[in-house]
């Protein structure tokens, strides 16, 4: 961790930068419950009128299934400078061709994972320097910055047990051990604490229901 993730950034946020939509990113561990999340606001944005883009890193174009595979399914080592390579060619990809476009038609983007993910797993996770992690996504996506980024924060231990309890055989990065994890969930944390402004932190050890409300409540103040 070094000093630059407590500076503020002042770079633009996707409705100043890019058109007149929204940009709605959740991050968090592994199990934290992004996905239920993203449904749920999704649902209730879609029931009050607005166009809603739904989509994820990694895998949220042709090319990025393509990454996805290599980066989640390879089997054997995968240098951590490549991995941090392929998860920035796949978000490069995905926010000319999907992201952008989508704000500058007015949508709400909703998205499964984001720069912040790159920076907690292979920043924080891999122990690569965060700043040459964030600069590396913030190159490839043209300084793009989510306009509300909600951080579903949960204990490593709570997320492995709601990962066991689901039956799935582990991808790569959520076979890594408990170290990784927690590395990965101190990660989240700083940035969310160096950008108190972009980041909603909600406690994900909460019902569901609880943090949707808490979530749309975020999201009207963004709506209007
Ligand atoms: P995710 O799609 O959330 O997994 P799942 O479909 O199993 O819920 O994310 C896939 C994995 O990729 C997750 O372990 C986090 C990791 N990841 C990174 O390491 N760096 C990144 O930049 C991104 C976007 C994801």
């Amino acid at each position: 961790m070094t000093d630059d993730r407590t500076r503020p950034l002042t770079l633009p946020r996707a409705s100043a930068a890019g058109g007149p939509g929204l940009f709605v990113t959740f991050e968090g561990g592994d199990g934290a419950g992004k996905t239920t999340q993203a449904s749920m606001l999704e649902d209730w944005l879609r029931s009050g009128g607005r166009n809603v883009v739904r989509t994820r890193e990694p895998g949220g174009t042709d090319v990025g299934v393509r990454v996805r595979d290599i980066v989640l399914h390879h089997r054997g080592h995968i240098a951590a400078r490549a991995e941090a390579l392929l998860y920035a060619a796949d978000r490069a990809h995905h926010v000319e061709t999907v992201v952008q476009p989508a704000i500058a038609r007015g949508d709400v983007v909703i998205q499964d994972r984001y720069l912040d993910s790159s920076v907690a797993y292979q920043g924080a996770g891999r122990v690569l320097d965060a700043d040459d992690i964030r600069a590396l996504s913030l190159w490839a996506t043209g300084g793009l910055l989510p306009d509300l980024t909600v951080l579903l924060d949960l204990d490593p231990a709570a997320a492995r047990r709601r990962l066991d309890a689901d039956d799935k055989p582990f991808d790569r990065l959520e076979a890594e051990k408990s170290e990784f994890h927690a590395r990965v969930r101190a990660g989240f944390l700083a940035l969310a604490a160096a950008e108190p402004h972009r980041f909603l932190v909600l406690d994900a050890a909460q019902a569901p229901d609880v943090l949707a409300g808490q979530v749309r409540a975020a999201m009207q103040e963004h709506l209007g």
